[in-house]
C-alpha cells in the first residue's frame, strides 16, 4: 500500500486541497503534518465548495480517516468552526477525525505577537496570515508551548496560559507599546472549544504506528509550498514550519523508511501571496490575466496572489529537495486563452547563466529570469479525459517540463472540480 506525502511545489496554493480530495477516495487515512489555519486547501465537487484551513482534505471522497497530526499547530476556536461547517455538508465527525494530543495550541497571544511583530518590522514585514503561526512555532520550540493533550487539565492549563500571558504582557506594554492580553479571558473563550473538540483528541502516532502495521494507505498533506518552507524556503519570508516532505515524518511520526511516494503539486505557472523574492512575478497584463483567469485571491485572507510565469528552476529545486516521483499539474486551463507562454529555464546574475536556484534571498531578489517563450494553445483544455486529447501546443508545454525536470506528471488537473482532472 502506498503511504504517499503529497507536497506544493511552489508557494502554496498549487491545488493540493482538490488533489488531495480526489486521492483519498482510493486512502485509508489523510494525514496533515505541519503549519496551522494560515493553509487554505479548496475543494469542489458537485454544487459544494469548501475551504478548509486545519482538517485534512480527505473528508468528503471517501471514508478517510482524517488526522491532524503532532507537527500541525491548531487554533481550538478556529477549528471549532470548521467542524461546524464540515458537519454541515452532512459529514459526521465520530471515527473520521483524530487530532494529535501532541500538537500545539495556538492561542490569542500568538495572534496578537504575530501582527505586532509584523506592524513593527515595517516595510520588511512577512506579509504573514496573522493567524499566530510563527508566535506558536516560537512557543514550541522554546518549549512553552501548551499541547492539545494539555487542554484536559483544567489548572495546569489555568496556570500555563497565566504564565505565558504575564510574559508576554511585559512584552507589550514595555517593548511594542500595545494593550496588555487577559488570561480569563482567553479561558472563558476557550472552554465551549475544548469541550467540542476533546472527544477527538489522541494519540495519533500510536494511530498511524497500527496504520502503517497494517499496510494502510496514507497519504500525508503539506501545507503551504516548498519555497515556503522554514530551512529550504526563501527566508526570512517564509512560514514557521517544514512543509517539504522531510517534514512529513516528523509532523507525523511515521517513519522515513515506510515512505513509498513523493507527489508534488505545481500550477503551470506560478502564484506567492506574501512579500518575498519571486522572480517570474509579472506586473504586466499578462500576471493580471492569470490573476483573473485563474482566481488567483487568497484561500485564508482574501488577499490578491502574485502572479507570474512558470519558474523551472524553482520547480527543479523542489523536485530535488522533495525527492518528488510524481508530480500533478494543475490550473492548466487558465493558460487556454493565452497567445503566447513563457517559461523561466534559468536565471542571470552578475552577467552569468545559472540553473540552480539561490538559497540566498538577497541574490534571489536580484536574478533576471531567462524565458522560453511557447506558443499558446488558444483552445479549451477542460473537460478533456484523456492525456493525448490535450491541444497540442499544451502537450509541448507539458513534455517540456518534464524533460526538464525529469519527473512525469501523473494528473493533469483542467478545473476546480473533483471530476476535471486528467489521470495519466
Ligand atoms: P491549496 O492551498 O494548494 O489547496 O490551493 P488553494 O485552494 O488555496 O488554491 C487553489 C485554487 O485553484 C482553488 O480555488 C481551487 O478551487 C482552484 N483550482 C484547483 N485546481 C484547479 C484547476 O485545475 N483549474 C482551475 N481553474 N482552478 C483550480
Ligand atoms: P496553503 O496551504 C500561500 C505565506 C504567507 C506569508 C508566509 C508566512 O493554502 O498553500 P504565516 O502566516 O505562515 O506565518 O505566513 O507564508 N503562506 C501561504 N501562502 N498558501 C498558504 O497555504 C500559505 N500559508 C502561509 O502569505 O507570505
Ligand atoms: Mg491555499
Amino acid at each position: 500500500m502506498k503511504i504517499r506525502i503529497l507536497v506544493g511545489a511552489q508557494w502554496g496554493d498549487e491545488g493540493k486541497g482538490k488533489i488531495v480530495d480526489l486521492l483519498s477516495a482510493d486512502t485509508d487515512y489523510v494525514v496533515r503534518y505541519q503549519g496551522g489555519a494560515n493553509a487554505g486547501h479548496t475543494i469542489k465537487f458537485d454544487d459544494q465548495e469548501i475551504v478548509l484551513h486545519l482538517i485534512p482534505s480527505g473528508m468528503f471522497n471517501g471514508d478517510a480517516k482524517c488526522v491532524i497530526g503532532n507537527g500541525v499547530v491548531i487554533d481550538p476556536i478556529a477549528l471549532v468552526e470548521e467542524i461546524e461547517e464540515v458537519e454541515e455538508i452532512g459529514v459526521t465527525l465520530k471515527d473520521r477525525l483524530f487530532i494529535s494530543s501532541s500538537a500545539h495550541v495556538i492561542l490569542p497571544y500568538h495572534k496578537v505577537l504575530d501582527n505586532v511583530k509584523e506592524k513593527n518590522r515595517g516595510k520588511d514585514a512577512i506579509g504573514t496570515t496573522g493567524r499566530g503561526i510563527g508566535p506558536a512555532y516560537v512557543s514550541k520550540v522554546a518549549r512553552l508551548g501548551i499541547r492539545m493533550g494539555d487542554l484536559a487539565n483544567r489548572e495546569k492549563l489555568k496556570k500555563n496560559i497565566q504564565q505565558n500571558v504575564d510574559d508576554i504582557n511585559k512584552a507589550l506594554e514595555h517593548v511594542y507599546n500595545e494593550p496588555k492580553i487577559d488570561a480569563q479571558k482567553i479561558l472563558d473563550d476557550l472552554t465551549p472549544a475544548i469541550d467540542r473538540i476533546s472527544p477527538y483528541i489522541c494519540n495519533t502516532t500510536e494511530l498511524l504506528h497500527n496504520a502503517v502495521d497494517k499496510k494502510a494507505s496514507i497519504l500525508l498533506e503539506g501545507a503551504q509550498g516548498s519555497l515556503l518552507d522554514v530551512d529550504h524556503g526563501t527566508y526570512p519570508y517564509v512560514t514557521s514550519s517544514s512543509p517539504t516532505a522531510g517534514g512529513a515524518c516528523a509532523g507525523s511520526g511515521i517513519p522515513p523508511l515506510a515512505i513509498t511516494n513523493a507527489l508534488g503539486i505545481t500550477k503551470a505557472y506560478s502564484t506567492r501571496v506574501g512579500n518575498g523574492p519571486y522572480p517570474t512575478e509579472l506586473f504586466d497584463e499578462a500576471g493580471e490575466k492569470l490573476r483573473k483567469n485563474g482566481a488567483e485571491f487568497g484561500a485564508t485572507t482574501g488577499r490578491p496572489r502574485r502572479c507570474g510565469w512558470l519558474d523551472l528552476v524553482a520547480l527543479k529545486y523542489a523536485v530535488r529537495l522533495n525527492g518528488l516521483n510524481e508530480l500533478a499539474l494543475t490550473k492548466l486551463d487558465v493558460l487556454d486563452d493565452f497567445e503566447t507562454i513563457k517559461v523561466c529555464t534559468h536565471y542571470e546574475h552578475n552577467g552569468a547563466k545559472t540553473d540552480v536556484f539561490p538559497l540566498d534571498t538577497g541574490e534571489l531578489e536580484h536574478v533576471k529570469p531567462v524565458y522560453k517563450e511557447f506558443e499558446g494553445w488558444n483552445s479549451s483544455s477542460r473537460n478533456i479525459d484523456s492525456f493525448d486529447d490535450l491541444p497540442k501546443k499544451a502537450l509541448e508545454y507539458i513534455r517540456f517540463i518534464e524533460e526538464y525536470i525529469g519527473v512525469p506528471f501523473t494528473m493533469v488537473s483542467t478545473g476546480p472540480k473533483r471530476n476535471e482532472t486528467i489521470i495519466r
